[in-house]
């Protein structure tokens, strides 16, 4: 009988969630000082809480006096109950490659020889990391390496380009980066080590480079910089001893794409990150001893900071690491991968689900789902249609569905419903998670709006454990992204609806930045990259409606005078923010315009750009304000969206 989980004791019931909901925001300090118990500390905290959203003064601590090792608790404090249970299973992107089981103790030995290799490299406590590996152990090894060392890492997507990796090495001043001979994905490998040596060019020569062995394909060897880690690590020491760090020490840096100018390194640290990163895998996704969970995002994201690494092993758990794509060799993958290692959790996006959705229901009628107990999603809304579909083919009617909103800098879940506790509304995120106080407000005033069946920006009032600190290097601009639209608030960017029962519907972002296949991008960036192109005078970019991605990439290109608008220059262009930016950043439909609509005084009138790219032209709204209203019906008549 599949997913028959009627007998199930959820860690969390209904009565349970408004009871501890209630007390997380009656008393702060109190709920999160028990808390902050899940997690081991070497020196005990004495306070729980520092926290002020107040302009000018900005200051986000928790448990701020205690010390631990992050990685001591994501391993150490397992091995004599656990040892010889399995931490982590990897999956390789070649089905015929044989899966790995690793074992708390030898992922305590892996980690050990990695957290050597760096210190013989010359990496200490507080020094920064660059990794940019595909999704294989030795990831997991040197985020819970530089754990161990109190380095702090920051991790690169594999699919960013040698541009974007250069400037976050440099952004972060980097001593070494990690990176693999090539990387295996879809049938098809990415040569990594050469990216990163185009990388390495634009960076400091004392920059070292630890290469990991994974296909054994050719790279180019710079005898000096280049170090084998693969050679390294058979002579390396197996132990290592956790170095002590501040609660509020940082852990990582991870850079990701605002509404303005270059992408942001949102710093984590140690303590609040991690207590915050255990207690949500547990509860949201009712894990239990013994479970097999899998998320399969990518170490390169946020998702894959807290929950393939940092949650699941904090808990003990074993966590799935998968190498590959939804669809290769076929689109059953996803499906054999869970029935393969019997996987009662599942965690995806929203664009995995639509892109398997549209090859049919047999991919997945033929393998045997019923392990699964929980399904999830992540990254951007979901659409009743999908929703529905993963529940009915996938889960059989018979696994809750936590449709978990967050972002990079919340470190860990902010409003999902939990199951067993929520009645499910598809495409809602429903509900806080303890200790959130989500707040409405009116976008133009500022002013809370109470009530229900309201809409508006989506601010919280107050901190949590897992929230970021900073941006790396400019707390300024901390200040500025995030508290100074919304006075007291924490400011999300992302727009909201409280229902008539008091549910919330995230409404997507209302600034400049956009959500493709769940991974953010800000318009100003792929701007950037197109104006850097000889033949571009002006750019504007926007989302559009996409039925995969979500959102597709939407370009307005003013050529130099003189250049000819060719589709062959729009597939050099294509090519060229992919070369820029990385293929994430791929323009979907890029039109030629002869001029973009602009204010009197030169400030380009994205809003109309917009409707146009959804299609949407009727309503345009007031184009009376415009220096030049005749370039909009050049665009309308122009435009590349005609479905
Ligand atoms: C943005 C954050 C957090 C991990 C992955 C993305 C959107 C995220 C949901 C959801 C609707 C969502 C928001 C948010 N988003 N989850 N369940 N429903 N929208 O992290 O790259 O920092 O992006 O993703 O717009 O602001 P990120």
């Amino acid at each position: 009988m599949p997913n028959d989980h009627s007998a199930r004791q959820y860690h969390v019931d209904a009565a349970k969630y408004q009871e501890m909901y209630a007390a997380s925001v009656a008393d702060p300090e109190a709920f999160w000082a028990e808390q902050g118990k899940r997690i081991d500390w070497i020196k005990p905290y004495s306070q729980v809480k520092d926290v002020s959203f107040a302009p000018g003064d900005i200051h986000i601590k928790w448990y701020h006096d205690g010390t631990l090792n992050v990685s001591a608790n994501c391993i150490d404090r397992h091995l004599e109950t656990r040892g010889d249970q399995t931490a982590i299973i990897w999956e390789p992107d070649d089905p015929e490659e044989p899966a790995q089981h690793i074992s708390y103790r030898e992922l305590h030995a892996n980690t050990c020889k990695m957290a050597n290799v760096l210190t013989d490299l010359g990496v200490t406590k507080g020094d920064r990391v660059v990794i940019y590996l595909p999704m294989i152990p030795e990831a997991a090894y040197a985020m819970l390496a530089c754990a161990r060392i109190g380095a702090i890492h920051s991790i690169v997507f594999a699919g960013f380009s040698p541009d974007a990796l250069g400037a976050r090495v440099n952004g972060c001043d980097a001593k070494v980066v990690i990176t693999a001979d090539e990387a295996p994905r879809g049938g098809r490998k990415t040569a990594l080590k050469s990216n990163a040596d185009a990388a390495l060019a634009q960076c400091k020569d004392s920059v070292k480079c630890l290469v990991v062995k994974r296909t054994g394909g050719e790279t180019s060897w710079n005898d000096g910089r280049d170090h084998d880690y693969t050679a390294l690590a058979k002579d390396a020491a197996d132990s290592f001893d956790p170095v002590e760090v501040g609660a509020e020490d940082p852990l990582f840096i991870l850079y990701t794409s605002g509404s303005t100018g270059q992408p942001k390194g949102v710093v984590h640290c140690s303590g609040g990150y991690l207590v915050y990163a255990a207690m949500t895998h547990e509860i949201t996704f009712d894990y239990h001893d013994g479970d097999i969970y899998w998320c399969t995002a990518d170490v390169g994201w946020v998702t894959g900071h807290s929950y393939i690494v940092y949650g699941p092993l904090a808990n003990g758990g074993t966590t799935l690491m998968f190498e590959g794509v939804p669809t290769y060799p076929d689109a059953s993958r996803f499906w054999q991968v869970c029935e393969k290692h019997k996987v009662n959790q599942f965690y995806t996006a929203p664009t995995a689900i639509r892109a398997l959705m549209g090859q049919g229901p047999e991919f997945v009628e033929k393998c045997d789902l019923s392990d699964l107990r929980l399904l999830g999603t992540v990254g951007e809304p979901i659409n009743p249609e999908a929703w529905n579909w993963y529940n009915e083919v996938v889960g059989k009617g018979n696994c809750p569905i936590v449709d978990t909103w967050w972002q990079t800098e919340t470190g860990g879940h902010m409003m999902t419903p939990l199951p067993g506790a929520h009645e499910l509304k598809p495409g809602a995120a429903q509900q806080p998670f303890f200790g959130i106080e989500p707040k409405v407000l009116d976008p133009q005033t500022g002013e809370e709006i109470t009530g229900n069946g309201v809409e508006g920006v989506l601010v919280i009032a107050d901190s949590w454990p897992g929230q970021m600190r900073t941006v790396w290097g400019d707390h300024e601009r901390f200040e500025k992204t995030y508290f100074s639209d919304y006075k007291g608030y924490y400011f999300s960017g992302d727009g909201c609806r409280r229902d008539e029962d008091g549910d919330y519907w995230i409404t997507g972002r209302v600034d400049d930045v956009i959500n493709v296949s769940g991974h953010r991008m800000g318009t100003a960036e792929v701007e950037s990259a197109l104006v850097a192109h000889p033949k571009v005078a002006e750019a504007a970019v926007v989302g559009y409606p996409h039925s995969i991605k979500g959102q597709g990439i939407y370009c307005y290109v003013t050529l130099m005078s003189g250049d000819a608008p060719t589709d062959a220059l729009r597939k050099e262009l294509r090519d060229w923010v992919r070369q820029e930016i990385g293929p994430i950043a791929s323009p979907d439909l890029i039109q030629w315009a002869p001029g973009l609509p602009k204010t009197r005084s030169g400030k380009i009138m994205r809003r109309i750009l917009r409707k146009i790219a959804e299609n949407d032209y009727g309503a345009l709204g007031d184009t009376s304000t415009l220096a030049d209203p005749s370039v909009v019906d050049d665009l309308i008549d122009n435009r590349m969206n005609r479905d």
